[in-house]
């Protein structure tokens, strides 16, 4: 292979490797976004669960993430329904490591607790369900009582 060739097939390859990345990124079910707090309340726009990468039907992302400075976990927000979600503090019960995201579970590096979308624990070595938080509901926005 001459150095052209070497330099065309390299770059088709780098091509490639950025499309699928950008694809993967634009099917990602999840959202992160900073979110202001007002009254005690994070305020989280109805508009963050929408999936606006698929035109066809009007979907939903089933969680969102959600952050603000003044906290020192992320918030993950679950979409049951229309009218029902879930909002879990991403520390883990056991010794207070951040939890990732997995879908439907939450699960620790520290120590590889897991969690469901109702924090309940579905393996230890945590004991504790995580610390969850009221929600209310107006047209626009989520109100995530914090305290
Ligand atoms: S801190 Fe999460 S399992 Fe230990």
């Amino acid at each position: 292979m001459d150095r052209n060739q070497f330099i065309k097939q390299c770059g088709f390859a780098c091509l490639g490797v950025i499309g699928v990345s950008a694809i993967a990124q634009s099917c990602s079910p999840s959202r992160q976004l900073n979110v202001s707090i007002d009254d005690n309340k994070l305020i989280v726009p109805l508009s963050a669960f929408e999936n606006k990468k698929k035109l066809a039907d009007q979907s939903y992302r089933p969680y969102i993430i959600v952050r603000n400075e003044q906290l020192n976990y992320p918030l993950v927000v679950y979409r049951n329904n229309e009218n029902d979600y879930t909002a879990l503090l991403l520390r883990c019960s056991h010794q207070y490591n951040e939890l990732n995201v997995n879908g439907e579970l939450l699960t620790c590096p520290a120590h590889g607790s897991e969690f469901d979308t109702k924090g309940n624990v579905v393996n230890g070595p945590a004991s504790e369900k995580l610390r969850s938080f009221s929600i209310t509901k107006d047209n626009q926005h989520l109100y995530i009582q914090l305290a």
